[in-house]
């Protein structure tokens, strides 16, 4: 039996915890990241967490000071900040507002005039619209239904690497199904890195392994953005924290303790 991935990501997207999350709450994606609270504590919770790490090393390996870099889905600019720092320009392609302007505050405060907005979802990115870049990035940003035709753009426009970087395990598989009653999906991953395999462009890839701590109420804020907590559900959580062993006493208060594992696929051209 030949499985068509492209056909089974469409599956997948659509049946995803995120998109039913969005369908629940009527909000588009950008209305999502456009009211995303959390979006202007970006920084330190990616310091806290090694994000974007050994990652942003790889990548920086195809960038030199004439480069031209593509940042899909940048967000707040985790990766568009450092590369725009190591490139000679950095285009972003990112559909929401809020975002884009968390970036550019950022851009600001470190002086960089480098990076050029383009304010859409990739899919509705039109070719003439872009140009040919040394690196291609898209991380966590694929609510692209039409997968091939999303990754064949990205590949057209690659002159040196193709990064995508997706998710390979949350670590709390466990807490939405015992606390929030969810059954999970496979992780998004393995039908990017097969929709590639079967479009003939075989890829590396590297499961990254991140373990880190972040403060209680910052993992509450998180979980609070995408679930409506009662108090019994948050005593829920909270036991649940604890007896697993994640609850950690510091100085400075309750922090709770985090694995996280990135899937980094790359297709090098030529
Ligand atoms: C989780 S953030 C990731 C930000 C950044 N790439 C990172 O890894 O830190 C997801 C971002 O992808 C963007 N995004 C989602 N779907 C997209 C699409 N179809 N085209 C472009 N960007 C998209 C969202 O607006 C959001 O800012």
């Amino acid at each position: 039996m030949i499985i068509d991935w492209s056909k089974e990501w469409k599956q997948y997207l659509e049946s995803s915890r995120w998109t039913q999350e969005l369908k629940k709450k009527g909000i588009t994606n950008e209305d999502f990241w456009d009211g995303y609270k959390l979006g202007d504590r970006h920084e330190e919770y990616n310091q806290l967490t090694g994000y974007p790490g050994r990652i942003l090393d790889r990548m920086l390996k195809f960038v030199g000071s004439e480069s031209a870099v593509l940042d899909i889905g940048a967000g707040a600019g985790a990766y568009t900040i450092p590369l725009a720092k190591a490139a000679r320009k950095v285009t972003v392609v990112e559909p929401s507002r809020g975002q884009v302007a968390r970036m550019m505050r950022r851009a600001e405060r470190d002086g960089l005039e480098n990076i050029y907005v383009i304010n859409k979802r990739w899919q509705d990115v039109d070719r003439a619209e872009l140009e040919s870049y040394s690196l291609v990035n898209a991380a966590y940003c694929f609510h692209m239904p039409d997968i091939r035709e999303a990754l064949q753009k990205m590949l057209d426009v690659t002159t040196g690497a193709l990064f995508l970087v997706s998710l390979v395990d949350h670590g709390i598989t466990d807490i939405y199904e015992k606390v929030f009653g969810e059954r999970e999906h496979e992780t998004e991953y393995i039908y990017l890195y097969n929709v590639l395999h079967q479009m003939g462009y075989p890829a590396n890839v590297e499961v990254i392994t991140r373990n880190y701590q972040i403060p209680l109420e910052m993992q509450m804020e998180m979980l609070k953005s995408s679930y409506d907590f009662t108090p019994a559900l948050e005593q829920r959580l909270m036991d649940h924290l604890a007896a697993t062993g994640r609850l950690v006493k510091r100085e400075n208060g309750d922090w709770v303790k985090r694995m996280y594992k990135d899937g980094m696929i790359w297709y090098q051209k030529d």
